[in-house]
Formats: C-alpha cells, sequence, structure tokens
C-alpha cells in the first residue's frame, strides 16, 4: 500500500508526516495528526479523527495551537521509526512552552513497543495500537486526568465498519476504503503480522454503503485498502484463519476478493476502483477477470515481488517461486492487456548472492514494471528473519545493490511511459500540478501520473480525454483535446 508513485527513490524518502487539514470543524478542542508509512494509516487516521469528533474535537493544521498532538506510527523499517523519532523530539520543545498539549503515538510502533515507549519518550501521554481505537474516548480521560494511558489489544473482529471517516486532507476526488485489516502472510522480513495481528475481513454492506455515500459526496476514485486485499474473505465475520470452522451455510455464501470487486463495481459504476496491495501468492484469476470485465475497475496492478531469486522468495516466505510469478504477469497481460504493474523490492535480505541480485534484474528485465517502491532489507525485531537469520550482506553492498535495482526501473519507467505518448487516454482530473496552477494533474487508468495545461472548460473532479504528447521517468504531459 503506497502513499505515491515513485520512481527512482526508496520508499524511506517519502514517508513523511501529513497534517489533516479539516480546520475548526466542530468542537472547542483541538486536535493534531500526521500519518507516517502506508495508506492504511492515512485512512486509519480519518477513522481517529471521526472517533474524537463526537468527543468534541474540531482538526488544525497548526500544531502550535493544537491541545492533543497525535503520531500515527510506522515500524516497517528502522529508519521510518527514526523518523518518528526525530519528530518527537522536535515536539519536546513545544511541549515545554505548552504543558498542557498532550502527545499520543498511534500505529505500528505503539503496537510493536507498547508501554515501552512510556520509559523511551517520556513525552508521550498515550500509546494506542491500530486495533484500540475506539478505546480513544476512555484513554483521553486518563490522560486529562494526569495519567499515562496504553492500549494495544488486538482483535479478532476490528474493522470500524461502522465508523464513517473524516475524509480529511483529502482532495475530494479520491478515498480509501479499507476492507481488510491484519495479515497472515508471514513473510519473514516483516513486521505487520506483528504489529496490525490477524487477518479480518469486512461486511461488503458496509463497504458499499461507503462507496456510495462517497460516490454521493461528489468523490471519483475510491481505492480498496489492505496489506493484502486478494485474500478478502467476508464469511459473517471473523478471522480468515477460522473460515473453515464456519458453519456451511455461512460458507456458501460468503464474499472473496473478486466477487467484492464486481459488487463495488456495479454499485458506483462512474467511479474509479482501484485496489492495494495485492500479493502473488493470493491473486487468482478471478481477480483478473473482474478487472477486465468492469470499465470503472481501473487496468493496474501493485504486485510486490521483493526478490527475482526463487531461493530467496522461499527464504522470505513468500508463498511463490519466480516461475509462478512470471506466469502470474503473463496471464495479467494476456486478460487485461493494457495493464500497469508496478512492483515493490528488498535488496539485500539474508543470504543474498550477486546471483541472487543478478535474478531480481533479470526479472525486472522480463517484467518492465511500470514503477516501483524499493528498498534495502532493514531487520526488524522478533520477525522470522531477526530470529534465525544473520543479516549478513553489508550495508555497502545492499546500498549497491538498490542503486542498481532502482537504475533498472528509472530505465523501464521511461520505457513504459513513452509507450503511453501519442494516445488519448481518459484523465481523472485530482487539482493543480506541483509546480502551476495553470496546469492539472491526474492519473490516466494505469495510474501513470499527468500533467496538461487548464482550459478553463474543466474542473477538479472531472474526468478528461487528454492527447499524451511526451514523458519523463515520473510523468506524462499532454493537453486536453475535445470529446468530439
Ligand atoms: N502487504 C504487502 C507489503 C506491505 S509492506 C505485500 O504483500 O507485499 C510494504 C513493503 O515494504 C513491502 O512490500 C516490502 O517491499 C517493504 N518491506 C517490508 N518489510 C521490510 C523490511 N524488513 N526491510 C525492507 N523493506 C521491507
Ligand atoms: Fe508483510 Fe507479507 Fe503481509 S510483506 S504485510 S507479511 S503479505
Amino acid at each position: 500500500m503506497k502513499e505515491a508513485a515513485l520512481v527512482g527513490k526508496t520508499m524511506d524518502e517519502s514517508i513523511q508526516g501529513t497534517a489533516l487539514m479539516q480546520e475548526g470543524e466542530r468542537g472547542s478542542r483541538k486536535l493534531y495528526i500526521e500519518s507516517y508509512g502506508c495508506q492504511m494509516n492515512f485512512s486509519d487516521s480519518e477513522i481517529v479523527a471521526s472517533i474524537l469528533a463526537k468527543e468534541g474535537f474540531g482538526t488544525t493544521r497548526n500544531v502550535e495551537e493544537a491541545d492533543l498532538v497525535l503520531l500515527n506510527t510506522c515500524s516497517i523499517r528502522d529508519k521510518a521509526e527514526q523518523t518518528v523519532r526525530n519528530r518527537l523530539s522536535s515536539l519536546n520543545q513545544l511541549k515545554q512552552s505548552r504543558p498542557e498539549m498532550k502527545i499520543g503515538v498511534l500505529g505500528c510502533m505503539a503496537e510493536r513497543l507498547k508501554d515501552k515507549f512510556l520509559d523511551e519518550e517520556k513525552l508521550v501521554d498515550l500509546v494506542v495500537g491500530p486495533d484500540a481505537y475506539r478505546d480513544l474516548p476512555n484513554l483521553l480521560e486518563k490522560v486529562e486526568g494526569g495519567r499515562k494511558a496504553v492500549n494495544v489489544i488486538l482483535s479478532k473482529e476490528e474493522t470500524y465498519a461502522d465508523v464513517s471517516p473524516v475524509r480529511i486532507d483529502s482532495n475530494g476526488v479520491s478515498a480509501f476504503i479499507s476492507i481488510t485489516r491484519g495479515c497472515d502472510n508471514m513473510c519473514t522480513f516483516c513486521v505487520v503480522p506483528f504489529t496490525r495481528g490477524r487477518e479480518r475481513s469486512r461486511n461488503p454492506e458496509t463497504i458499499l454503503a461507503e462507496a456510495k455515500d462517497l460516490e454521493a459526496r461528489g468523490y471519483k476514485e475510491i481505492t480498496l485498502l489492505g496489506q493484502n486485499v486478494d485474500s478478502y474473505l467476508w464469511y459473517g465475520g471473523g478471522l480468515k484463519k477460522d473460515f473453515d470452522k464456519a458453519s456451511e451455510i455461512a460458507q456458501a455464501s460468503s464474499v472473496n476478493f473478486a466477487q467484492l470487486l464486481a459488487k463495488v463495481a456495479e454499485a458506483v459504476p462512474g467511479i474509479r476502483i482501484r485496489f492495494s496491495t495485492s500479493n502473488p501468492q493470493d491473486m487468482s484469476d478471478d481477480v483478473l477477470h473482474s478487472i477486465a470485465k468492469y470499465p470503472n475497475i481501473c487496468n493496474y496492478i501493485h504486485l510486490p515481488v521483493q526478490s527475482g531469486s526463487s531461493r530467496i522468495l522461499k527464504e522470505m516466505n513468500r508463498g511463490h517461486n519466480r516461475e509462478e510469478y512470471i506466469a502470474l504477469i503473463n496471464r495479467i497481460r494476456k486478460i487485461i492487456p493494457d495493464c500497469g504493474i508496478s512492483q515493490d523490492m528488498i535488496a539485500g535480505f539474508p543470504t543474498e548472492t550477486e546471483e541472487d541480485h543478478q535474478e531480481t534484474l533479470s526479472l525486472m528485465d522480463i517484467v518492465r514494471y511500470d514503477y516501483g517502491y524499493m528498498f534495502y532489507y532493514s531487520e526488524r525485531p522478533n520477525t522470522f528473519a531477526a530470529r534465525k537469520m544473520e543479516d549478513d550482506v553489508p550495508l555497502e553492498i545492499k546500498k549497491r545493490r538498490l542503486t542498481e535495482i532502482i537504475a533498472s526501473q528509472r530505465k523501464h519507467s521511461l520505457e513504459r511511459n513513452r509507450a503511453h505518448v501519442g494516445k488519448i487516454q481518459e484523465i481523472l482530473i485530482e487539482g493543480d500540478s506541483k509546480k502551476s496552477d495553470q496546469e492539472w494533474k491526474g492519473r490516466n487508468d494505469q495510474n501513470a501520473m499527468v500533467v496538461f495545461a487548464k482550459t478553463g472548460n474543466e474542473k477538479k473532479g472531472d474526468f478528461v480525454k487528454v492527447l499524451i504528447k511526451d514523458c519523463n521517468t515520473a510523468t506524462l504531459f499532454g493537453e486536453i483535446v475535445s470529446e468530439d
């Protein structure tokens, strides 16, 4: 799950706090919340804002006037945690001048460190794990009474299905809908199963209701979110791993991801639908057929592979080998001929040899991804890899391999972008381009960013036809063409 399309950058560089922006909304007390890491955290912050709005908190983008500052944190790599630690240090100064201001830590670091956080970072008043946000009102009461408060209980049921997110920091065009929480895959490098708990899916009726509500409020694009969306399975509630124990009736009336996609596509036919993240081992051909069948499901799949070496994939417990992944790519290209595909890669996983690394580069040459998110391996406490494997690839080798992976991706991104040049594509306008208010930015179906001049006849949220005229590795450039 990603916050931005990145080509030739590491994800760590992209981690940054985003202040939620719905100033002065309801309430006298002021909440300032920053999200780090994956889209799920950004989406969860909207749930937190909704829960706290009921307690009389309005959000602010000015941390200096906040009564409550919350950091929704990420643990995926060491650097992500360091970013949060640095932010806490900078908040320390502010807290000196405003001792009444309360500071809370949410998300994966809260879950990973639990009450240790309170010892390590003295200014923190509140530590709340990803499944415990409904308890925030009680925890705040404690904090306001001068005590410290912690709730990091992971849940078998919690999906926040009935919480209507406050769409903060939104462009009014695209929104997230969470559909699963947790992950059962236990990739050996990954901290997520420990911080987000076991996998559970959300009732499809509540997902459809949220999609319709977004449509009614003028949104034009929805991204269905989960650590592993292809594994979505609703059978009346409960953990995915307990599906076998459910009644025959519950099993027979269950809804899988391919079916959910179809339901959403039919419920909101004028809305673009995206989803993230797909784990290759859980992606069925039925999902590919749903994408091909419905024009409003975007032809784009984020399909992390992590390595091109079958031996390393096995060590990572990814559940598929190189050949199976290539076979899946071939089926995608056949069933959805113009599908955009992006990757996540990890350079320097324990025991990775130069040959394994070459396998990664050769897989990239075969797939020719549109873009990717690339990282070097960062050992995470308690994961299988941390417990059983030595982090034995020296840092300079990890970095060199990562540089080579990024260089390869840049080449492919440019090549893939060039293939759009000369075509007329439907673009959803998301807002002004970064560089100029005379230009729009928006995405094509395959999720490539497109920048083009305004004509004065269109507005944010419109679908327009754009002739793609030029590109670089990250962006397509075009001009609006008339509809007739
Ligand atoms: N659910 C997603 C991944 C979520 S984590 C999936 O199925 O792949 C997002 C990305 O962070 C991963 O795809 C991986 O590339 C990277 N990542 C996770 N743990 C990491 C670690 N310990 N070191 C470096 N990168 C890591
Ligand atoms: Fe992590 Fe693997 Fe799940 S990367 S989020 S354990 S699919």
